[in-house]
């Protein structure tokens, strides 16, 4: 991306819809009112059954899944229902049914419940039809694919900052959505904090997690969610909602992609030292020698575009460049970003790269162009977006896609 185009580009996204584009097209949440028609109804918990689906992928995504849901009341009996994906077989002698594990009224609701149902043991690389189902109403069938245990090459988005902007994020869902029913290998999806304003107040949370069924293809296929707690998301709710990712008080973790890729999910909004900077540490001690990319993400940023930086560079960035972080995810600043390789807080080919910084619906800032470490060959722009990683065996790409898909920086990375 130039810097002389992507001016251009921004102004197409943030100001305007181009006129008479049609469902039919490749990019039909440019339209008004078709995004509108998608949203309709998608603010809140209605009917009996079982609505705002999400899965969620915390530390072995090849055997485990944990498939999340809500109703409007506490109701009696809640499962889920799945089946491997094998074609010409009979879907109801295949079925596994588990009950859920864990249920609870959504902290600060009107009845709301929260369900939770953990995979386990589950096929790497395989893909599973679900059925989520509370007291006799169904879910539409949807499905997912587990994370691989061997080196084949598969593909992640990344993104954060979703908090406002609703019709801007129905859109980001909308491109995501798209992005995963073109693309097998398109996994999961690794969200970096700031879901919503307020992370005490149910009812952001339930529009956000209803404007997240857009997320889900037309033909079924969910994206599994990797979920990053950012500042705005403080209270009960977020583990409610994602099941207490890496324990609740912690919500870090470690996530193997596949036997070549791991990703260090932090948390930016407890202490960045003492236990959750050794548990760094150790972390990224025992994955360096093991993998061929490593990734870290968390909310604010230690290279920031817009703000100053987090506590992540005190504690965090020296051992990103001990132990030769590959990339690295950042949120909060609500810009486009990737910054140059740094080590030693300078310029340095063997350093640490770090993109962001948030663009799934907020309205973004203006990023200060000026810091010299988003200077060529690093960038900064703004324009919501959605980033996508590709992991292959000699070649990590990056790239950061706008809302009409244009992409508004690319790059790749070498194995170390
Ligand atoms: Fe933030």
């Amino acid at each position: 991306m130039t810097k002389q185009l992507f001016p251009i580009l921004l102004l197409s996204v943030l100001i305007d819809f181009p006129s008479a584009v049609s469902a039919e097209t490749k990019t039909p949440w440019l339209d008004k009112e078709h995004v509108e028609k998608r949203m309709d109804g998608l603010t809140e918990v209605s009917g009996k059954g079982p609505s705002q689906w999400r899965i969620i992928w915390t530390k072995d995504p090849a055997t485990s899944a944990t498939v999340s849901w809500t109703t409007a009341s506490k109701g009696k009996k809640h499962h889920v229902s799945y089946q491997m994906n094998v074609p010409g077989k009979d879907a109801k002698t295949q079925s596994v049914v588990v009950e859920s594990h864990r249920d609870g009224p959504y902290s600060g609701a009107e009845g709301e419940h929260f369900h939770h149902v953990r995979l386990t043991g589950l096929k790497p690389s395989t893909t599973y039809r679900f059925v989520i189902t509370s007291d006799g109403q169904s879910s539409p069938s949807m499905h997912f694919t587990t994370a691989p245990s061997d080196d084949r090459e598969f593909h992640l988005l990344f993104g954060g900052d979703s908090r406002s902007g609703h019709f801007a994020r129905a859109q980001v869902n909308l491109l995501m959505a798209a992005l995963a029913e073109e693309d097998k290998d398109l996994i999961a999806f690794a969200h970096g904090g700031d879901y919503i304003g307020s992370g005490k107040s149910w009812s952001q949370w339930s529009r956000w997690l209803s404007q997240h069924e857009l997320t889900v293809t037309a033909s079924g296929k969910a994206l599994p969610i990797i979920p990053t707690r950012g500042n705005h998301d403080g209270g009960p709710l977020y583990d409610e909602i994602f099941d207490s990712p890496g324990s609740s008080g912690k919500n870090y973790f470690s996530t193997k992609l596949s036997p070549q890729v791991a990703l260090v999910t932090l948390n930016s909004e407890i202490s960045a030292g003492g236990s959750q900077q050794a548990w760094l540490g150790k972390t990224l001690q025992s994955l360096r020698p093991e993998v061929r990319w490593l990734l870290a993400e968390y909310h604010r940023p230690a290279w920031p575009a817009v703000k100053k930086p987090g506590a992540a560079k005190k504690f965090w960035v020296p051992l990103f460049e001990q132990f030769n972080v590959d990339l690295v995810v950042e949120s909060d600043g609500h810009v486009i970003k990737r910054t140059v390789p740094i080590r030693n807080e300078k310029q340095d080919p063997s350093g640490v790269v770090y993109v962001g910084e948030g663009g799934l619906g907020v309205s973004q800032r203006r990023p200060d162009r000026n810091r010299w470490f988003l200077k060529a060959p690093g960038m900064a722009g703004a324009g919501h977006h959605v980033m996508r990683v590709s992991f292959g065996k000699k070649e990590l790409d990056y790239e950061a896609i706008l809302l009409d898909r244009k992409v508004a920086d690319r790059t790749q990375l070498r194995p170390r």
